[in-house]
């Protein structure tokens, strides 16, 4: 069975939680930072910070770029969470560990989900540096029967059997797009679909086609099961990918990704996201 949590392992982390912030940092927004877009958390003032292996039942990532940092602050003046760096699906942790703090995030009264990601680009009008907003998904490992929510439904948390029609949030999504073309980044800010693959291989040349041709923009290996888990309690969505490479679809083609060129990538442009991120949250 997948989840190996009860509903009391969750509250007990996030009374512990509650006990180490002040009233007025318990958060309404959650935000998790993708591979080297942790310096986002670096911006929340008044500063709570947690390590991950303190905290009761939080899983510690293994993956250079993702620091085991849990940050309570302000961002431009509202409560946030937020997670600088993620433990992953290839890492050989479960979903229900990968998605463990989504819940938690629940249990403290957060409303809105901020994912972030490094992701490959499959759409060939997709530059390296563009910013993806997440206007939908394909889940792989959901498809294929790997969901966090398999096992015996937590009501407490959501329904048996949850839509995910509208996993990401429209209105969000406008404002993201309006944030983006005030703060001038409309030349590089793209909306599509980001598929989930379960890595840690990149895609061979076939694969890469293949999710193409099923409708993908973008593939990466996170995020999707934390928005399963998020939209099953409810939670508002929105996810943004920073296109750090672009996916080879061609056999004649020189290039071969690797996780360098998604660090270097994402140290380009993080800044830049992180301003989005930071504009877009004092509208919420
Ligand atoms: Cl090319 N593929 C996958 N699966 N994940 C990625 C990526 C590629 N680039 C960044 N993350």
């Amino acid at each position: 069975v997948e989840s190996s949590y009860t509903y009391e392992n969750y509250k007990e982390t996030a009374d512990w939680l509650l006990a180490k912030i002040k009233e007025k940092q318990k958060p309404k927004i959650a935000i998790i930072c993708g591979s080297g877009l942790g310096g986002l958390a670096d911006l929340l003032q008044n500063q709570t910070v947690l390590r991950y292996k303190d905290i009761p039942h939080f899983r510690e990532s293994t993956v250079h770029g993702h620091a085991g940092h849990l940050v309570f602050g302000e961002l431009n003046g509202k409560s946030c969470v937020c997670m600088k760096g993620r433990c992953h699906f290839y890492e050989g942790r479960s979903c229900s560990e990968v998605t463990y703090p989504v819940r938690v995030f629940s249990l403290l009264g957060v409303e809105t989900l901020i994912v972030t990601n490094a992701a490959g680009g499959l759409n060939p009008k997709f530059n390296v540096g563009d910013i993806m907003l997440i206007k939908d998904h394909i889940n792989f490992l959901g498809l294929a029967g790997q969901s966090p929510l398999r096992g015996p439904n937590e009501e407490r948390f959501g329904v048996r059997f949850p839509c995910m029609s509208d996993a990401y949030d429209q209105d969000l999504l406008r404002l993201a797009q309006q944030t983006a073309e005030k703060q001038n980044c409309s030349s590089f800010l793209q909306q599509g679909v980001y598929c989930m693959v379960g890595g840690p291989t990149y895609e061979t040349v076939a694969e890469a086609m293949l999710l193409h041709t099923l409708g993908a923009d973008a593939v990466g290996m996170s995020t999707v099961p934390e928005v399963v888990v998020a939209r099953h309690c409810r939670l508002r969505v929105l996810g943004l990918s920073l296109i750090t490479n672009k996916v080879v679809s061609e056999y004649d083609c020189a290039d071969r990704a690797n996780h360098e060129e998604v660090l270097a990538t994402t140290e380009m442009r993080a800044g830049e996201l992180q301003r989005l991120v930071s504009n877009l949250v004092s509208q919420i």
